[in-house]
């Protein structure tokens, strides 16, 4: 196809063969059951279904499906749809369809099935079965009981300073036990466990599942999480024992400022951990057995873990081993009775989101004896997560491994910044022979190991560097020619993964480690580039919501450990996390249910901004008032022009409290709530109004002249239509003032970057995306960062490291510009009209002098793909847009755009229609399928990168 810049036009042509027989080339994958592939412990009585298609056909949409759910394998397989026959359902969606079925039972699992038909009306193959299996839905299902150890713990004293407070007071780990018959052969076997604290369960001598941390983090006072697991093939016929090691995770362990600013050194929820564990066992010959965690268990506090907390690190003995302990034939006789808890207040609930577990392990890439007897392992990558170490050497000797994120210039690790958090794990040979050191309940930040007190030097691979995380699947890929950004895009997907810890943490490594609501609201779109987080906002929205204070603030980390109504409560930008992530989960899920769920605690969020600030400027009840965090004044580099970075504190709240007005309606909107639409659509009209009145000038200048108040003015459409290209003059004004740099903060960064990109000024924002002068990405990563930093210069050579006091290299707020390299160099974004990637824009923007880029992302509806590539003036670009998807296609040129198959200009190409010419850009409208296009560059595409 071959036309015309004023007029080219393709014709659609539908290529589709005679619409008889199957839809081979359709088929149906991913079948999921609240996001996650054959979950177990359902807790939702209606479950939400989905699944993705693919075809090689251009243009193929679904037109019907029917889903099938059985109550058996051999029923689903005669097409048996004994608990839901959907019929044929005519219907495009493939997501977030309700089950609608016989009402689901505790612990019942199903099996389910679906076809659909095509756009020709052709019926595809059934796709491979799947299943869910329901958790237990009601209070009255638990059986078990809370155990804990029965000895009173003392109450504990906080020390003098808390700065050496490493394990003061900590605790040795629980250990648990119960001896059971199983008369006959387990047909199936399903574990439900839980613990006040944290919990390992083993089975016979085997470790029960992968999970770390589990139940993982919320507020214990109102909800806990259950995990639930197919032991199965765990049990036997005759003698069993199911064991427990019960650790004071979260709930029992110390929290970040508990200690300094709460002065409670441990224990904020609760000083003594617990257990939950019920065994639900069906034998072959159809009888049921249930063993449950109750006064029948033992206990013993004389195990090999003497201590092991989040952020201290571990203490393991290996003289204290028992072998066998959780295996028959062992003797418990010292072991003492259980203490049984009587109720909780909190509710359980199942875990929805995929939990903390191993995703990569990392063999060290050096090892140093910068001393004598003192070895450092570099892992070559700041990772989180824990070591596996393999030691040999006499009895009774201590092993101590020291984690950092840095090191100092005589190669010693450089442990300041890691602040109250010890990050120490120490280990007592038992002697006689090979042994591993792995440990349980803590985890650490860090890219170097010290290991200390061995008898000789150890080999490389002793050690190995075990990544865990909340193990949300990874989704996007990005490469381009400029490696620095290449390194870029690893350091935010590493960060991504290093927070990713139960909740959206500001840091993995110090004394710190909460849910900071700011952070995740501006990486929020980020992440959900680099991994599936649908699942995970789900189980973190309701924290959000639990730490909601009475009278509507949302808190400035969630969960909030502390009294909420008095402390960390109501900051501009960190509560608006309560309403922007939710609208992320929209944008990139279409997560309806989450939005019904959390749309009157928005609601409240807002009045409690509009009943203290009646005038509608944001002046009163800001909070802490963080503002852009880390924003050019806070900077404190000698020489850098450290005054004028910094926007106003009410201009900037105003602009947050605006920006979720408009979210709130917005999302009203999209669930039917439409009186709630319109009153908040006219609030935010008022508001906007306010703004203006107090504080734009005539000639768009805003108080404080800063480039992040002109970002998120732009960004969160605040000015008038005449005063944006105002707006954009003084922000690049702004950014010349400073050398070419960026001032702005935390929260502005991505606003910054995606505003100068859509008001035209892409060439600044490849300048600055690309700059290796402070403060730029490209400056850390010359400094040597494998993780996002929290500052631009938390590391510089030859000068040094900046105020340990804060100075994490893992911290995600400045790898918000991920954003920015989806939705500009390879152009993937999604469509607010269309959310959940129903249809989405392709837009590359190319420029910085970068010759091809590569992405993927794997979107609820299937992968994306946008790649391009520049040779000799002329812009490639080759996309995927899933079937049953729609995407508009922008491909910068000038002079004739080509749709190309086979490697030539095609006259027609099925799936593609050409719109029209937007700005040095041949727009087209495209279905599904692969498509390749080709152009001589705009101007604009290539010198000022469109
Ligand atoms: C955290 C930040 C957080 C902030 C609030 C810091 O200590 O590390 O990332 O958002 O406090 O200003």
């Amino acid at each position: 196809m071959k036309t015309p810049i004023a007029k080219i036009t393709l014709s659609l042509v539908l290529a589709f063969a005679a619409a008889c027989g199957q839809a081979r080339d359709l088929k149906i994958e991913g079948l999921r059951c609240e996001y996650l592939v054959n979950p177990l412990g359902v807790d939702s009585p209606q479950p939400r279904l989905s699944w993705t298609l693919d075809s090689k056909a251009h243009g193929q949409v679904q037109s019907a499906y029917q889903i099938l759910v059985a109550s058996s394998p051999e029923a689903l397989r005669k097409n048996q749809g004994d608990c839901w026959d959907t019929g044929k359902v005519e219907s495009d969606q493939t997501i977030q369809i309700v089950y609608a079925g016989k009402p689901l039972r505790s612990g019942t699992r199903v099996f389910w099935k679906v076809r659909v038909w095509d756009k020709g009306g052709r019926v595809s193959a059934w796709s491979e079965p799947a299943f869910w299996q329901m958790g237990l839905l009601e209070a009255k299902d638990w059986q078990a009981r809370w155990i804990g150890d029965r000895a009173e713990l003392p109450p504990v004293i906080p020390p003098k300073t808390y700065k050496d407070a490493e394990r003061y007071d900590a605790q040795p780990a629980t250990m648990l036990r119960k001896r059971f018959e199983v008369s006959a052969k387990v047909r199936r076997a399903t574990l439900h466990a839980s613990a006040l604290g944290a919990y390992e369960i083993h089975l016979n001598g085997r470790r029960v599942g992968d999970h770390i941390l589990a139940p993982e983090w919320t507020d214990y006072h109102t909800r806990v999480q259950y995990q639930t697991y197919d032991v199965t093939a765990l049990l036997r016929p005759g003698d069993n024992v199911i064991g427990a090691l019960l650790g004071d995770g979260w709930y029992a362990g110390r929290l970040g400022m508990s200690d300094g600013l709460f002065k409670k050194l441990r224990g904020v929820y609760g000083r003594k951990p617990y257990l939950l564990a019920q065994l639900e066992i069906e034998l072959v010959n159809g009888q049921k057995l249930t063993v449950a965690s109750d006064g029948s268990w033992v206990a013993t506090k004389e195990g090999p873990v003497r201590s092991s907390d989040t952020l201290d690190g571990e203490v393991y003995d290996a003289r204290r081993e028992m072998p066998g302990w959780d295996a028959s034939g062992f003797d418990a006789k010292s072991w003492q009775p259980v203490e049984v808890l009587a109720e909780i207040k909190a509710k359980l609930v199942a875990q929805p989101n995929e939990p903390i577990r191993v995703v990569e392990e990392l063999k060290p890439i050096a090892l140093n004896e910068p001393k004598p007897g003192v070895f450092v392992f570099d892992m070559g990558q700041n990772m989180v997560g824990w070591c596996r170490l393999k030691l040999s050497g006499p009895p009774c000797t201590t092993v101590t491994l020291r984690h950092a994120e840095a090191t100092n210039n005589d190669g010693m690790i450089y442990t300041a910044n890691l602040r109250g958090a010890p990050e120490v794990d120490r280990y007592t040979l038992r002697g006689g022979g090979a042994e591993i050191f792995e440990p349980h309940f803590t985890y650490h930040g860090f890219r170097f190991v010290e290991v200390t007190g061995l008898a000789q030097k150890p080999k490389l691979a002793a050690l190995t560097g075990r990544v865990f995380c909340s193990s949300s699947p990874e989704v996007g890929q990005f490469t381009c020619s400029n490696p620095m950004l290449n390194r870029l895009w690893q350091n935010i997907r590493w960060t991504q993964r290093a927070n990713l810890m139960s909740v959206p943490t500001d840091c993995p490594q110090r004394d710190e480690r909460l849910g900071w609501m700011g952070d995740i609201q501006a990486f929020a779109q980020m992440a959900c580039y680099g991994m599936d987080m649908a699942a995970f906002f789900k189980k973190w929205i309701p924290d959000v919501r639990d730490a909601q204070t009475d009278d509507g603030r949302y808190a400035d980390f969630s969960p909030h450990p502390y009294d909420r109504n008095k402390h960390f409560t109501g900051t501009p930008a960190w509560g608006d996390a309560g309403v922007i992530v939710p609208w992320r989960a929209w944008l990139n899920y279409a997560d309806q249910r989450l939005l019904e769920e959390h749309l009157d605690s928005m609601k409240r969020w807002i009045e409690y901004i509009r009943g203290q600030n009646p005038d509608l400027i944001w002046r009163k009840g800001r909070g802490n008032a963080y503002n852009d965090w880390l924003n050019a004044d806070t900077l404190k580099l000698a020489g850098w022009p450290a005054k004028g970075g910094e926007v106003p504190k009410d201009v900037f709240a105003t602009m947050y409290f605006a920006h979720s007005t408009e979210l709130v309606s917005k999302m009203a909107k999209a669930i039917g709530r439409d009186e709630d639409a319109r009153r908040y659509g006219k609030l935010f009209d008022d508001i906007k109004t306010a703004f203006n009145q107090a504080f734009v000038a005539a000639d768009g200048r805003l108080p404080g002249d800063t480039q992040a108040g002109y970002a998120l003015a732009l960004h969160f459409n605040l000015l008038p239509d005449d005063l944006r290209p105002q707006a954009i003059a003084h922000l690049r004004e702004g950014i010349r003032k400073y050398n070419g740099h960026i001032s702005t903060g935390f929260l502005s960064t991505r606003c910054l970057m995606l505003e100068l990109t859509r008001n035209g000024c892409n060439d600044e924002a490849w300048q600055l995306i690309t700059s290796r002068t402070f403060p730029s990405w490209g400056y850390m990563i010359e400094n040597g960062a494998t993780t996002m930093w929290e500052r631009w210069d938390g590391y510089v050579q030859g000068r040094g490291f900046q105020d340990p006091g804060m100075n994490s290299f893992n911290h995600w707020a400045f790898g918000a510009v991920g954003e920015w390299m989806f939705q500009s160099i390879v152009g993937i974004q999604p469509d607010e009209q269309h959310p959940g990637w129903k249809h989405f824009v392709i837009r590359p923007r190319p420029g910085g002098g970068v010759t091809w880029a590569n992405a993927r992302y794997d979107s609820i509806h299937g992968p994306i793909a946008s790649t391009w590539k520049i040779e000799k003036d002329k812009l490639a670009l080759a996309v995927n847009i899933p079937a049953n998807t729609t995407a508009t296609v922008y491909l910068p040129a000038k002079g004739v755009a080509e749709v190309i198959e086979s490697g030539k200009p095609a006259a027609s190409t099925s799936g593609v229609k050409f719109l029209r010419m937007e700005e040095g850009n041949a727009v087209f409208e495209v279905g599904s399928g692969s498509y390749k296009f080709a152009a001589p560059l705009s101007h604009n595409s290539r010198e000022k990168g469109g």
